[in-house]
């Protein structure tokens, strides 16, 4: 009898112990879904990010990242963070204008003067830091972005005017924005997810698409397409975000390492971006054969410049366009 009592206690005091080092190390487990390839640079941004936070929560936040598009396309992420099923996502501002309308207001064709003003419309209040956190209440918030350089047409044919577009199908981002910018140029936009380009591409579905030259080498493009003309008509960022109920499984002090990790990863990104974009442009061109074109790019400024008056004009976006306009 007196065994079993002894027994019953040190088996109770173990649970207590147990549940106490359970709690004392509670760990939370944030799975984070991209479409990039675990070279890209956006990716080992996000990897110096979640190195940050592990050291900076004494191992408390672990954010796990799985990359290529294993946790479904970008969209598909999207909805399962809104659903509560995955916590967050690397998603891009021309994919998220469906999400969210505001940030469409990173869409407009050759609204940036160049690196220092996109930069300094990153980072402003009222316009970076405002759309990060417009979706509040609607099932996710940003917590900061990526550079993800200027896109320009590639094709298996050079593309010097929008004359030369004509009648190509070409593929966008699942973006209104995209879809009207590419119909002003005179092309057929075709919307497709990341994942399903190179295929699409390679059997003809489309004849050309739009990216930063990072595409051609990551994710193979350039053996399909081998032409790169440098119009540059837009620069959009990619965006990360957490699903709202993840976010609240933080501490308040773990969210603030969260957002500071998040700005500061995005800070070292802006040089490893300029650094590997200019390495892989050197690889597309020597290695897979990429002919990169300068282009005159006033017709092309013209073709898209409806967009900028209309944007001036919408209700939803208008007020962070002029303000992008004022901070050139
Ligand atoms: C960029 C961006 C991706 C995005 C892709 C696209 O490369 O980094 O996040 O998915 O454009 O065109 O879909």
């Amino acid at each position: 009898m007196l065994i079993k009592k002894k027994a019953l206690v040190i088996g109770l005091s173990g649970l207590l112990a147990a549940t106490f080092s359970l709690s004392a190390t509670a760990k939370v487990t944030l799975k984070l879904s991209h479409n990039n390839d675990k070279t890209h640079p956006v990716h080992i941004s996000m990897q110096k990010f979640a190195d940050d936070v592990k050291k900076q929560t004494d191992g408390e936040v672990i954010i796990r990242i799985y990359p290529n598009s294993q946790l479904g396309t970008q969209r598909e992420s999207m909805e399962l963070l809104q659903a509560g099923s995955l916590d967050m996502a690397k998603s891009n501002a021309s994919e998220l204008e469906s999400f969210e309308v505001s940030y469409g207001a990173f869409n407009v064709p050759y609204l940036f003067k160049d690196t220092e003003h996109y930069y300094r419309v990153l980072q402003d209040p009222e316009v970076g830091e405002k759309i990060l956190n417009s979706t509040k209440g609607k099932g996710f918030i940003g917590l900061t972005y990526y550079d993800a350089g200027s896109r320009s047409f590639y094709a298996h044919k050079p593309i010097k005017t929008p004359e030369d577009l004509k009648g190509l199908k070409v593929r966008v981002q699942p973006s209104p924005s995209a879809l009207e910018m590419v119909r002003l140029m005179g092309a057929s936009p075709t919307p497709l997810a990341f994942g399903e380009l190179y295929t699409a591409l390679q059997q003809g579905v489309v004849d050309a698409a739009e990216n930063n030259p990072t595409a051609l080498t990551l994710m193979r493009h350039g053996e399909v397409t081998k032409f790169y003309s440098e119009d540059e008509h837009t620069i959009i960022p990619d965006v990360l975000v957490i699903g709202e109920k993840s976010w609240a499984k933080l501490t308040p002090e773990q969210q603030t390492i969260v957002k500071k990790a998040a700005n500061d990863s995005m800070m070292s990104h802006k040089v490893l971006w300029a650094e590997m974009t200019a390495q892989e442009v050197q690889k597309a061109k020597e290695k897979m054969g990429v002919e990169f074109i300068k282009v005159e790019k006033q017709p092309f400024v013209d073709a898209v410049k409806p967009m900028h008056d209309k944007a001036l004009q919408d209700p939803a976006i208008g007020a962070y366009v002029k303000r992008i306009d004022e901070l050139r």
